[in-house]
């Protein structure tokens, strides 16, 4: 695919000649379809937080590249990733969100324990069944900074050690501790990697968001940190004359309460990590053109009150709202023939997007 050659040879540019990926890497069909069966279908996905299913039988479902997904705490606290699929004839199984003891399909009501494992299969003496070693299938899964990962392939190389080098950048903050107080899910009609491009520059600060995060995080503050294997991100810094925005963990050092560390873990998930604050959006694509985002908005402590946090899920519902409302002009665009690849601004501004074409090079194959 010639596509994939240029996909390389960007990748390969120094920073200084840097370029942002032709249009039709943001619209063809066919790389669309290979993107799936190699790097989205390898790599490690953010599924949500750990606190969202807190005690044994919480659950929530997914859908992942056409897979339907249970995530569910078991009686032994592990979570687990399973297939949401009956194993009689693949009814889903689960709905939503809650809390169950088992999950009881509603076709012809076979039931699973918490762990995957076939309960009771009525009327189903002298068949093909073998009660014991009939469990709904799991995903590999693993758990970072209290998120939720899974991966498609059981032969995944793990995750944690692609992000060694983001360690040292998050731990301060105590990701893992933060507390989930808002999720929410919408479909934007752009491409995914537009979304993971837009998220990790800082570029477009100022002049897409003027009044929502100008003020804290203007553009002219925004410093590449480096990237890895399985990550990229930057630092948002707040102008000397800004109050502090936050506490956070006692540790904390004023510089690290004085920005914003946004950050991507490849391929599919960005976060904007604060002294008290960490949004984290998953992208789950759909087709060239659209992709499921589910988001979630977490909190240090009880550092915020009720009326605080209302106003920044506010804040951060408009700052959604003026991100897509650009990715969804921009994309109608991409497919045009003349839609060539541009020169990007320094490493500061887009050099983590620059990052990001070295991990497509490297995951596309
Ligand atoms: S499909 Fe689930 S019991 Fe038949
Ligand atoms: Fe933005």
């Amino acid at each position: 695919m010639q596509l994939l050659d240029t996909i390389r040879e960007t990748a390969a540019l120094p920073q200084e000649k840097a370029l942002s990926l032709p249009g039709q890497a943001y619209s063809d069909d066919a790389l669309f379809a290979h993107e799936c069966q190699t790097m989205l279908k390898q790599g490690w996905h953010c599924l949500g937080r750990c606190d969202e299913v807190a005690s044994a039988g919480d659950f929530f479902t997914a859908d992942l590249l056409g897979e339907p997904l249970l995530v569910v705490r078991g009686d032994d606290d592990v979570i687990r990733v399973l297939s949401n699929l009956c194993r009689h004839r693949a009814m889903p199984l689960a709905e939503g969100s809650g809390n169950a003891d088992k999950f009881i399909c509603s076709y012809h009501a076979w039931s699973y324990s918490r762990d995957g494992a076939l309960r009771n299969a009525a009327r189903m003496k002298n068949t093909a069944l073998d009660m014991k070693s009939c469990r709904l299938p799991e995903y590999r899964s693993e758990e970072w900074r209290g998120f939720i990962y899974v991966s498609l392939d059981d032969d995944a190389p793990p995750l944690a050690p692609t992000l060694a080098g983001l360690e040292g950048i998050v731990a301060p903050y105590h990701v893992e501790d933060f507390q989930i107080v808002h999720s929410a899910e919408e479909v934007w009609h752009c491409n995914w990697k537009c979304l993971v491009e837009n998220f990790m520059e800082g570029y477009h600060l100022s002049v897409v968001h003027p009044v929502t995060l100008h003020g804290y995080t203007p553009t002219a503050l925004s410093r590449k940190f480096e990237g890895g294997e399985g990550f990229t991100g930057y630092h948002a810094n707040y102008p000397q004359s800004t109050p502090p925005r936050g506490t956070g963990h006692p540790a904390l050092t004023t510089e690290q309460r004085h920005r914003s560390s946004l950050f991507c873990v490849y391929p599919c998930q960005v976060v904007s990590q604060a002294a008290n604050l960490l949004v984290s959006l998953s992208l789950q694509p759909l087709s060239p053109s659209s992709v499921r985002v589910r988001w979630t908005l977490s909190v240090w402590e009880d550092e915020l009150d009720t009326a605080t946090i209302a106003q920044r899920v506010a804040l951060w519902e408009e700052v959604n709202r003026e991100d897509r409302e650009k990715l969804e002009r921009l994309q109608p665009g991409l497919a045009s023939s003349r839609a060539d690849a541009g020169p990007l601004a320094p490493a500061d501004y887009e050099g983590t997007i620059h990052d990001f074409h070295g991990y497509l090079a490297r995951s596309l194959g």
